[in-house]
């Protein structure tokens, strides 16, 4: 059982079944936090969606949730050919939604406010230096149209692939609304992966153009992008024609003739005006690698009618966006996060998205809470692992500035211990604002299991129930639902929705297998483990297959091993997690090196270099923690890796585990540091 647990004895375990011992105990869990916290009556008297309605929007979804999403998707989102079928399953696992319908993206997020509220603003924007941009909707609208011309002048077209590899800003915003907007397929790849993840998702999803900058600004310093785009193209990327470069950091980046182009240069003559291209609603309109079990990550495809659908709506009742709302979510766009909830669900709400470049403690651990008072934002959502990083430097931070603006606080990435809920509420929300948390998945496209802050009572650590429309499960192995509150299983979502992901880009297959074959096709199963009370809320344990959880990002374990295994000096590598106070799980390497294994200052000196290799192959956020060096990892007769055995000497925890299956038991000691 993998023991997920970053917070000990913040709350005790359910059992969560594990693909390796294929069996889920029935001990069921003792929930320590019983603490509940209704919204309070001032927020729940604005509400857009009070208890009342949210029943009787659950109510109309059990009846017949196809007619349920249909009615939604007319009254919400502008169709220029409207769709007749809601869902076509006959080709289930592969759903289709709104098929005959057609609309953009891009016009439901911006051409649709402009007569209402087009001198809104959409976007705030902050740098990491301090300098501030905004737009209007109108504004917004007129960037997007010229840049959505200039890629369509170099030869873009419908269906077409468009990496976007950009600092998270207001052009990234820009970018992925005008691909939309000429029905392009982007694919943005965050800042924070290296080249050579960059090679791999342009080669994978065969892209025409990468959108890049000269660099952005972390921490202080310069991040390299274009430098990286240089690297991952100069081995060819033959699908690659174009590059446009926007000058952020402006330090002399070399241009290639012929194939980079500077977004200012390349806008300056193009029309503030661009016809939307009409495409239909299961049209692709973005793909995000995400990491699976396997080494390969998997480019998930996203549909245009029905992720916008899950989008938008979710953006209005998880968040209760109004129309005055400054809403902040500090996601990188570089991850699905920052696709629903910056990119598309806000803007297509019509609400203001504020934009922030940095580090959160740039220049002091106060900078999160400046942006929040002078931009006067209403609605922060964040990951709980910035909420722990933020809660060790210390509450006088948030004090020394007004908050009083905000209404309404988010968490989503990975379970929220209580400890840092509590912080949360009682430090940013004044133990005033109803905090959501949100459990979703860039699979999923939009949030599916959160508090409706207006009808829903929180505890701490649970996510609540699913939103109307979305149908939850928690089974056991056989697929049989568990009955007994807090009993854990598998989560499962037993019926399609409309933001589901459509496939995993040229390989259906794996699509079919990865999320459907567990339990024939009947459930999408999300690779959580989680169980349920005895109120019906949901507690997500973590995750069940070979995934990590790194400061909310996903990463899988063989894809670290086979980062490592790349090197020269490694025969192979196993990586399991282990609970981390700040990240939530951190990456621990055993290694087992070819030849000689060194000791001391080598030793220390080859460490360093690997984690350095693993940043160099996948990016910063996949460097091992702890790499501990050995002569052999534990296996069984048949060969396996004794994973569970590696994650309790990761956790530092006594073996009590029977290893007399082991055909190397002496390397216990060893790997242990004890040998
Ligand atoms: C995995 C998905 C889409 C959100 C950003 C991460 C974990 C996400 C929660 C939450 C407990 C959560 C799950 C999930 N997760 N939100 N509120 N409580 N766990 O997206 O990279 O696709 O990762 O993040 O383990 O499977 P992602």
């Amino acid at each position: 059982m993998k023991p997920y647990a970053p917070y000990e004895g913040s709350r005790s375990g359910a059992a969560v079944p594990t693909q390796e011992d294929k069996t889920v105990s029935s001990i069921a869990s003792v929930l320590e936090e019983s603490r509940v916290f209704p919204p309070s009556a001032a927020f729940v008297a604005k509400a857009g969606l009070d208890a009342d309605r949210l029943a009787a929007l659950h109510a109309e979804a059990e009846a017949d949730f196809t007619a349920f999403w249909g009615r939604l998707a007319k009254e919400n989102l502008h169709w220029q050919t409207p769709f007749r079928q809601v869902l076509d399953d006959s080709q289930a696992p592969n759903y289709r939604w709104f098929a005959d319908g057609k609309t953009n993206v891009s016009v439901n997020c911006l051409d649709r406010h402009l007569g209402s509220q087009g001198d809104k603003l959409a976007i705030r924007f902050e740098g990491e230096k301090g300098d501030v941009r905004t737009y209007t909707y109108k504004q917004l609208h007129a960037e997007v149209c010229k840049l959505a011309n200039a890629i369509k002048s170099l030869g873009v077209q419908v269906g077409d692939r468009v990496v976007i590899y950009l600092p998270h800003s207001a052009e990234a915003v820009i970018a992925m609304q005008a691909c939309a907007r000429i029905g392009a397929t982007h694919s943005v790849v965050f800042g924070g992966f290296s080249a050579s993840s960059l090679k791999d998702r342009i080669e994978d999803a065969g892209a025409k153009l990468v959108i890049t900058a000269d660099g952005g600004w972390r921490g202080g310093n310069i991040v390299e992008l274009k430098k990286a785009v240089d690297e991952a193209l100069s081995a060819g990327g033959p699908s690659i024609t174009k590059v446009i470069v926007l000058k952020r950091t402006d330090h002399g980046v070399p241009m290639v003739a012929g194939r980079d182009l500077w977004w200012h240069e390349l806008l300056a003559t193009q029309s503030e005006r661009c016809e939307p291209e009409w495409v239909d609603a299961e049209h692709p309109l973005f793909l995000l690698y995400t990491s699976g079990s396997t080494g390969k990550p998997k480019g998930i495809q996203h549909s245009t009618g029905g992720y916008l659908l899950g989008a938008h709506l979710s953006a209005q009742w998880v968040f209760d966006l109004k129309p005055d709302d400054v809403f902040w979510c500090t996601a990188d766009v570089g991850w699905i996060t920052g696709h629903s909830y910056v990119a598309y669900g806000p803007l297509s709400n019509g609400a203001t998205v504020m934009i922030y470049e940095g580090a959160p403690t740039v220049p002091d651990a106060g900078r999160f809470w400046k942006i929040a008072q002078e931009h006067g934002v209403t609605i922060f959502y964040t990951a709980p692992t910035a909420i722990r990083a933020l809660m060790k430097l210390g509450e006088e931070w948030p004090n020394k500035y007004d908050l009083s603006k905000l209404r309404l606080l988010g968490s989503v990435g990975e379970p929220i211990n209580p400890e840092a809920w509590m912080w949360y509420h009682r430090v940013i929300g004044k133990e005033k604002l109803p905090i959501v948390d949100t459990w979703w998945q860039t699979e999923t496209g939009a949030i599916m299991i959160a508090p409706v802050p207006g009808a829903v009572p929180t505890k701490p650590g649970s996510c609540t129930k699913p939103l109307p429309g979305i149908f939850t499960a928690i089974v056991d192995e056989t697929g049989e639902p568990v009955t007994a509150p807090g009993q854990g299983g598998y989560l499962v979502i037993t019926k399609p929705w409309p933001s589901m992901l459509r496939t995993i880009w040229g390989d259906n297959a794996r699509y079919r297998s990865a999320y459907w074959g567990q339990f024939n096709n009947k459930y999408y199963v999300a690779g959580d483990g989680a169980h349920i009370d005895a109120d019906g809320y949901h507690w997500i344990m973590g995750r069940v297959d070979d995934v990590l959880n790194v400061s909310g990002h996903r990463l899988g374990t063989m894809e670290v091993e086979s980062a490592l295994v790349s090197h020269p000096r490694v025969a192979e590598a196993a990586v399991v997690g282990r609970p981390h106070e700040v990240k939530g799980e951190a990456v621990f390497a055993f290694v087992i090196l070819k030849g000689q294994r060194p000791t001391g200052a080598e030793a220390d000196a080859l460490v360093k270099e690997l984690r350095e290799h693993v940043a160099k192959q996948i990016g910063a956020i996949a460097k091992p923690d702890d790499i501990r060096l050995a002569d052999g990892l534990p296996k069984t007769r048949s060969g396996k890796i004794m994973r569970r055995l590696l994650r309790s000497i990761a956790k530092g925890e006594d073996i009590t585990q029977d290893i007399s299956t082991l055909e190397n038991p002496a390397i216990v000691a060893q790997l242990a540091g004890r040998g």
